[in-house]
């Protein structure tokens, strides 16, 4: 007699998977369910990126009751899945309860098939924040968010703390803005509150133009509440009441769910004039910006929103003191805001203990280039750089190369070499390296890359002797 598991196949639905064809195995995951009298109990829920982009389209299987060399794999990771491989795998897994090996993740140069999520190299060595709910939720579904706590900090914040209570915490976490300059939250925040106004703005630069960088997309796509959820904290610690998210256009899955997510915050009264029923009023809109890079900056993209030639402007004072249309901005990134929730649910004291003084808590990377394990890495801020690309990224994937050099800070950053790979990706130890944190674009060249050509790449130069077969030329076509 067939046996079937309670359970949820979570097939990603982030770009990267969606590309690789996710709906049609989503299809025949659906199909064979029907086929086999188990759509009852096995559901297929399309989550957002689960990080590791280069293997998809992938699958985690959660509650799992298979069992695998006796032990339950406690949350089975599938990869690179075909429509093809469907009926075998429901078959394995969702019948007989044992992981379906053929698509269980394997390290390079081994065979033996790793199943549980939690012990396979590129998740096990992570440290969750931002990209705690990644894979675990439907992005589409409010419910899913409420359920991982989501909106607890700001019932919290609204009913039982003070806007400077809230300010002091951020302050005290020791967050720095993930958009590249690593600047104080928390002392942004408090020039915010500072000033009077009667009109002040909390804006998310969205816009993610780095090479090599989809940390902020990621995020947008696969949890965007979080993101909504500190965007209205900051609007209750700065006494601000309109927002605009800034994302670029070539992100259509990050605004459909944005934008998903914003009315159900309004249909649940977590936007609007009244919200949670406590008086406090805010709004937000999604303002898509045209893809052109210098629009992440913020005077630039202020400009933008305003309807002018997205164009810097010299900065004579501060964005929280005169920014969109000359009103108070507080002006954070899409990470920096994401952070918040957690700091304002679990303290401080909790933040400081990831990373390091200087550089407290976690920084999302988008590891890319000569690496086996393409994807995005969450992890605290005193990790070494050799942990991230040989333990997590998996190192060089061609056997004759070695490592060359990892770019990092996209074009204000700079090439690390290999005598700087134990040092952490702090903001101060990057910093003394040459390169910069930057926001997070990471891309891992071996010994074949033309440093001439990666040099013209990342500054904007001609690649007009390009051979076409290094990184830098490969990711620019
Ligand atoms: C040319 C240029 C491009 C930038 N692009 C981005 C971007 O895409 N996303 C971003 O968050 N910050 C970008 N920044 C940094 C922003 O100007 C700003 O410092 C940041 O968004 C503030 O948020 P944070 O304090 O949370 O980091 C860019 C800066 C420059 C000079
Ligand atoms: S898009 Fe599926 S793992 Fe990133």
């Amino acid at each position: 007699m067939e046996t079937a598991v309670r359970t949820h196949a979570m097939l990603c639905g982030g770009t990267g998977c969606m590309a690789s064809g996710t709906n049609k195995v989503k299809a025949s995951l659906e199909e064979e369910f029907r086929k086999k009298g188990i759509d009852d109990e096995a559901k297929v829920v399309l989550s957002g990126c689960n990080g590791f982009c280069a293997k998809g389209p992938v699958m985690a299987v959660y509650p799992d009751e298979t069992f695998y060399q006796d032990i339950t794999p406690d949350e089975t990771f599938y990869q690179d899945i075909t429509p093809e491989d469907v009926p075998a795998l429901v078959e394995e897994h969702f019948l007989k309860g044992r992981p379906y090996q053929k698509l269980a993740f394997k390290e390079h140069d081994k065979k033996i098939a790793i199943p549980s999520i939690h012990d396979i190299p590129f998740f096990k060595h992570q440290v969750l924040v931002v990209l705690k709910n990644k894979g675990l939720i439907d992005p589409e579904r409010i419910e899913d968010y409420i359920t991982m706590d989501g909106y607890k900090a700001l019932s919290r914040a609204l009913t039982l703390m003070k806007p400077e209570e809230i300010v002091k915490i951020v302050t005290d976490s020791g967050l720095r803005g993930r958009g590249g300059a690593g600047f104080p939250t928390g002392k942004k925040w408090e020039l915010g509150l500072k000033i009077k106004s009667d009109e002040k703005y909390v804006i998310c630069n969205g816009d993610e133009g780095d090479p090599g960088a989809f940390m902020d997309r990621s995020v947008m796509e696969s949890d965007p509440h979080s993101v909504i959820e500190g965007m209205i904290l900051c609007g209750v610690a700065t006494e601000s009441h309109k927002g605009y998210i800034y994302v670029r256009a070539e992100y259509p899955l990050a605004v459909k769910r944005l934008q998903i997510a914003i009315d159900q915050c309004y249909e649940s009264g977590l936007l609007g004039s009244n919200i949670l029923g406590t008086g406090f009023a805010f709004d937000l809109e999604i303002y898509q910006g045209a893809g052109a890079f210098v629009c992440g900056e913020a005077t630039a993209l202020m400009r933008s929103i305003e309807g002018k030639r997205g164009m810097p402007r010299p900065k004579l004072w501060r964005s929280a003191v005169k920014g969109l249309w000359d009103r108070p901005t507080i002006l954070n990134n899409v990470e920096t805001l994401a952070n918040i929730p957690q700091i304002i649910l679990n303290g401080a004291g909790w933040y400081r203990t990831l990373g390091t003084e200087e550089s407290a808590g976690t920084k999302v990377f988008a590891l890319t280039g000569d690496i086996h394990n393409v994807g995005l890495v969450e992890v605290p801020m005193d990790t070494s750089l050799r942990k991230i690309i040989f333990d997590i990224g998996g190192g060089i994937p061609k056997k004759k190369r070695k490592f060359k050099a990892v770019q990092l800070g996209g074009p204000s950053g700079g090439c690390i070499p290999e005598e700087f790979l134990d040092i952490p990706v702090t903001y101060e130890a990057i910093r003394q390296s040459g390169a910069i944190v930057g926001s997070g674009g990471m891309v891992v060249m071996d010994d074949s890359t033309c440093m001439v050509n990666t040099a013209k790449f990342f500054l904007d130069f001609t690649a007009d002797e390009s051979c076409g077969k290094c990184v830098p030329c490969r990711i620019g076509t």
